[in-house]
C-alpha cells in the first residue's frame, strides 16, 4: 500500500496536511502519534468511511480512494476499530463467520472452517459459542481482530488494538500481530502503548501536526526529538534540548 500527500479538513480543522507513508506484504508498521493528530481518521480515510480533500491511496498497484467500504475490504483491506465493534449477542464463532462470509464471499462451508481456524488462531476456540458481548476485555479486542482477519486481508488496519490491556495481555495481541505478519499480511499498527511499538513492529511512524514527521526504526523513531516534541509540546522538547546542551 502506498499513501501520498492524503489531506483532510472539517471545517477550519485541517486534521492531516500531508501524510505518506508505505506498507509492504509482511511488514509491520506502527503509528503513533499524541490524541487528535489524526491516527483514526487516516484508518477512516484509508477503509473508506471518510473521503479526503486530496492525496492517493494506492493498494495492490490500484488507486482506491473511489472504491466504497465493501470493495475495499473485498479487495483485502481489514481494520478494527478503537472501541470493539462485534455483534454483540452474536457468539464469538457467528461473528468470524459473519467476517468470512460477507468479506471475502467464501462459501457458507468454506467460510465455516475458515472462521473456526481463526478462532483458533487467536486463542477463541474454547469460547466460540459464547456471545461476544459477555466476553472481557481481551477477549473482545481478539475477536475484534478475528473478524477481520475473517475477511482474508492482504493488509489489516489496526486502531489500538492492544489498548486498555495489562502487560501479559498485551504480549497475547503482540503473538497474534506477528503471526498475522508471519503469513504475508502487510500490518499498520496504531498505538499508544510504546513498548507494543518497540517489540511489536519493524518500522514506527509518527504522525503529528497533520503530517508523517518522522518514520524509521521502532527504537530510532521512539528515542527522536520529534517524538520527544510531539508529545511534551515543542516549547519542553526545545527547552531540554537547550538545557542538555
Ligand atoms: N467525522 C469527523 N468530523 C469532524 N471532525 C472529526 C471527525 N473525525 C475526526 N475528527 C477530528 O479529527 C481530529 C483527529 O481525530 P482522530 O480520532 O483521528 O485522532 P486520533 O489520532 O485517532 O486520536 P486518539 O489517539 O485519541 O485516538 C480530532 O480533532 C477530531 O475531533
Ligand atoms: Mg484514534
Amino acid at each position: 500500500m502506498s499513501v501520498e500527500n492524503l489531506a483532510i479538513s472539517f471545517g477550519s480543522n485541517q486534521v492531516l496536511k500531508s501524510v505518506n507513508l508505505e506498507l509492504h506484504a509482511g511488514e509491520t508498521l506502527g503509528v503513533i502519534g499524541p490524541n487528535g493528530a489524526g491516527k483514526t481518521v487516516m484508518l477512516n480515510i484509508m477503509t473508506g468511511i471518510l473521503k479526503p480533500d486530496g492525496g492517493r491511496l494506492v493498494f495492490l498497484g490500484r488507486d482506491i480512494l473511489k472504491e466504497g467500504v465493501v470493495e475495499r475490504v473485498r479487495m483485502g483491506l481489514g481494520r478494527t476499530f478503537q472501541i470493539p465493534r462485534s455483534f454483540r449477542n452474536m457468539t464469538a464463532y457467528e461473528n468470524s463467520l459473519v467476517g468470512a462470509v460477507f468479506g471475502s464471499g467464501l462459501t457458507e462451508r468454506a467460510a465455516g472452517a475458515r472462521a473456526r481456524d481463526i478462532l483458533d488462531m487467536i486463542g477463541l476456540s474454547g469460547k466460540k459459542l459464547e456471545p461476544a458481548g459477555k466476553l472481557g476485555l481481551l477477549d473482545r479486542k481478539r475477536l475484534e481482530i478475528g473478524v477481520a482477519l475473517a475477511t482474508g486481508p492482504r493488509a489489516l488496519l489496526l486502531d489500538e488494538a492492544a489498548g486498555g490491556l495489562t502487560e501479559s495481555e498485551v504480549a497475547e495481541i503482540l503473538g497474534i500481530v506477528r503471526k498475522v505478519k508471519e503469513s504475508g499480511v502487510g500490518v499498520i499498527w496504531i498505538e499508544h502503548v510504546l513498548q507494543t511499538m518497540l517489540h511489536g513492529t519493524d518500522r514506527v511512524m509518527l504522525l503529528a501536526e497533520g503530517r508523517d514527521v518522522i518514520c524509521g526504526r521502532p527504537r530510532d523513531v521512539m528515542s527522536s526529538r520529534e517524538v520527544e516534541e510531539a508529545y511534551l509540546g515543542a516549547g519542553v522538547g526545545a527547552r531540554t534540548r537547550r538545557k542538555r546542551a
